[in-house]
């Protein structure tokens, strides 16, 4: 009897056929799923990503507010017509510590995984009070309303102790000094060595071009100017199994 005629005899029996299948998957399924166990982290670690600094988080927090992921992704995929547009393809340890992740799904706007750095931060304030006055055929709405909003500091350190409860590592130091911090990254008439000492490649700037007052604007400018720029892509290599 043929190896064909002997399979056939198990496809002919239903209850043959099911545990055979059974027997299979289950062999399959351990093979690929066990390892992952032994783990400890499946995303490839790079050079230069640190929790964001105390207004980038705010910031962020004023992005999400804003609805700004519904037109805008932070994601950029690895094919050539992304890479040449937008820069490096995202890698996943840019997003670790983001909760939640801000890929989004949907690109009415450009994506902004690697706009920080690209323009000034007047060019920042100008596009987002007043986005046709520099592009005049962008339909993004304006949101001028930033630059008059006083930032909310209030919880600020609370804001970083949610964030270290799910995982990102935040010291009790930067949560202490997270106050602190946020102030002195939107002035740079204040001394900024504390922060400078627990954030690496921090950007200090009056982002919103107003000494007198810190506002939503600032944290808003601060985080997009971070975006994409931690990671120092002429020094990474991906490892071997990423190639
Ligand atoms: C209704 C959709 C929509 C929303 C909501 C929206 N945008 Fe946009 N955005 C656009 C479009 C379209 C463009 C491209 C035209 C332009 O530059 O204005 C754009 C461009 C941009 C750019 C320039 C990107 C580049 O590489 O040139 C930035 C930065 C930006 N948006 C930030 C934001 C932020 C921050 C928010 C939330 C406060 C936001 N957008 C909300 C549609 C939107």
């Amino acid at each position: 009897m043929g190896l064909i005629e002997k399979h056939g005899a198990i496809e002919r029996n239903a209850s043959f056929l099911l545990i055979g299948s059974l027997l299979v998957v289950s062999i399959g399924g351990i093979v690929e799923i066990a390892p992952l166990f032994y783990l400890e982290n499946t995303i490839e670690k790079v050079e230069g990503m640190r929790p964001y600094t105390p207004l980038e988080l705010a910031g962020r927090d004023i992005y999400i507010r804003e609805g700004c992921y519904t037109c805008h992704s932070q994601m950029i995929r690895p094919f050539r017509d992304e890479v040449e547009r937008f820069g490096q393809y995202s890698l996943a340890a840019e997003s670790m510590y983001d909760h939640p992740f801000q890929w989004g799904s949907k690109r009415t706007g450009p994506d902004l995984a690697r706009v920080g750095d690209r323009y000034s931060s007047a060019w920042h304030v100008q596009h987002l009070t007043d986005p046709r006055s520099v592009v005049p055929e962008s339909v993004m709405p304006s949101y001028g309303f930033l630059a008059r909003a006083k930032l909310d500091t209030d919880l600020t350190s609370q804001s970083l102790q949610a964030n270290a409860a799910v995982g990102v590592p935040y010291s009790e130091e930067m949560i202490d000094n997270a106050l602190a911090d946020l102030m002195a990254q939107a002035d740079p008439e204040l001394d900024a060595s504390g922060l400078e000492s627990r954030y690496n490649n921090v950007r200090i700037e009056d982002y919103d071009g107003n000494p007198r007052e810190l506002t939503e604007m600032d944290a808003l400018v601060a985080y997009l100017q971070m975006l994409g720029t931690l990671v120092d892509f002429s020094t990474y290599e991906p490892e071997a199994n990423y190639r």
